[in-house]
């Protein structure tokens, strides 16, 4: 099937080339001209394992291609798919749909015959009946739009696996719509592989997408809160974690104590959620979720105070080395990244702070550029006073206690991950701090 994918960021790129592995013919559309230029080159503009080889293989078969002009979209097919960014918006809690709502614009006054546009931004409940009203203003006479909704769970880092074989398809769809019917010739391959369709309105579409990430973020916090108890209490959330976990209603993903979650997605979905829970007058229905920020951003402040009483109270000078910058392994995004907010917080206090991260420098970078970059990771702990662990890439789970002693100025570490063997390292002569143990 010929289809395009509009907005190529980690999702649409992604999203894009999966598709054409997947045996369609595929344009990829995006306004970033840079963007465009490298990834018609076979080069993918950020870090995801896997994606370049997928990109090269497609553009060379012909399948693959791309493009900054929206005439050529709508020329090129009737199925388009929309994953261009919704960020938080400045100054609100709410998403903002400014990229989203050009698509439209840009997009469907171009357009001819009949068309379907399957969103896969994540969009505040409501977004797609009002694009589906947008798009009967702006359609040329004898042009129909179509809007359904195709949420997306990827996970940055599997991004490829996600969505060559999704461990679900979300669809929601119009009345008398075909969307289903193009989406099941779409993904007939994962369909056939047994992955769950389900089928559902607009509304329960886009709720499923913000509803999945908030569970996931209330997770992560629940274990941070009771890592905050158990540092008091002089318990090891670790453990406690490990014996809940057991509970298969439970289950041990996602309870790992430590820095908290960040990234493109969970910080500003869950507010974004708390937003449009206000402007339809439900509020009061996910109030907690303000908890589960406000918990997931008092990990950071933590770090950052243990950081200053390993100095006794005061970081001005103090030569620290954070290890990540990204905002989880396997990937180069630092968008709203912990570990890059808690380098941020102690090169602010007067640290002398030294970053290193295998993939997220070149954008930590643009946003901090005050801080100083090690090439790698021997020259990043070379005099250290203090290091901090703050996303747990393998090569810093695999350090070697005793050669990193030998490099450091001081051996004094804090585990923001909770990931590293804490007799190990202490047996090699390290103090080591993690969240939610005292040992
Ligand atoms: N990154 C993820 O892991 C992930 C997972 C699931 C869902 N999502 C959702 O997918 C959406 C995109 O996220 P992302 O991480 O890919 O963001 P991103 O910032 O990496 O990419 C967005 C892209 O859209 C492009 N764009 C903006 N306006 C455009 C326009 N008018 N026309 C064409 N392109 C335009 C930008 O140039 C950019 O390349 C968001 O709603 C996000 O919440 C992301």
């Amino acid at each position: 099937m010929r289809m395009t994918v509009i907005g190529t960021g980690y999702l649409g790129a992604t999203h894009a080339a999966c598709m054409a592995e997947l045996g369609h013919e595929v344009l990829g559309v995006d306004v970033d001209a840079a963007k465009i230029e490298a990834l018609q080159a076979g080069k993918v503009p950020f870090f995801e394992p896997g994606l370049p080889e997928v990109l090269e293989r497609n553009i060379e078969a012909g399948r693959l291609s791309f493009t900054t002009e929206y005439t050529e979209a709508a020329e090129f097919a009737k199925v388009h798919f929309l994953g261009v960014g919704t960020p938080q918006r400045h100054g609100s809690y709410a998403a903002d749909m400014t990229y989203v709502k050009a698509v439209i614009t840009d997009l469907v006054p171009k357009l001819t015959g009949e068309n379907l546009i399957l969103g896969k931004s994540t969009v505040p409940v409501g977004t797609a009946a009002e694009l589906q009203d947008m798009a009967n203003e702006l359609a040329p006479a004898g042009t129909t739009v179509e809007i359904a909704w195709n949420p997306e769970f990827l996970r940055e880092g599997y991004a490829v696996k996600d969505t060559i074989t999704p461990d679900r398809i979300v669809l929601g769809v119009q009345d008398g719509g075909r969307a289903e019917e193009v989406a099941r010739e779409i993904y007939a391959q994962p369909l056939a592989g047994g992955t769950p369709f389900i089928t559902t309105d607009l509304q329960t579409a886009e709720l499923v997408k913000v509803s999945a990430n908030a569970f996931l973020a209330t997770k992560i916090s629940f274990i941070n809160a009771v890592s905050e108890i158990c540092e008091i209490a002089g318990a090891d959330v670790t453990q406690l974690a490990d014996a809940i976990g057991y509970d298969d209603r439970i289950g041990r993903k996602f309870l790992g104590a430590g820095l908290g979650f960040g990234g493109g997605c969970l910080p500003k979905d869950i507010r974004a959620f708390m937003a449009r829970a206000g402007e339809l007058g439900a509020d009061q229905a996910l109030t907690f979720l303000r908890e589960v920020d406000a918990i997931n951003m008092r990990r950071r402040d933590r770090v950052v105070d243990l950081a200053k009483a390993s100095f006794a109270g005061s970081l001005l000078g103090h030569r620290v080395t954070v290890l990540g910058c990204a905002f989880k392994p396997n990937s180069d995004d630092v968008r709203d990244s912990p570990a890059l907010s808690v380098a941020g917080s102690l090169s602010l206090a007067g640290a002398a702070v030294t970053v290193y991260d295998p993939e997220g420098m070149a954008n930590a970078k643009k946003v901090f550029p005050t801080l100083n970059y090690a090439p790698d990771c021997e020259s990043a702990l070379r005099d250290a006073e203090l290091v901090i662990l703050a996303t747990e890439w393998k090569e810093f789970k695999e350090l070697d206690p005793a050669a990193a002693g030998e490099l450091v100025s001081r051996r004094h570490i804090i585990d923001g991950r909770n990931v590293l063997d804490v007799e190990a390292w202490q047996t090699a002569g390290w103090t080591l701090d993690a969240l939610g143990r005292s040992l």
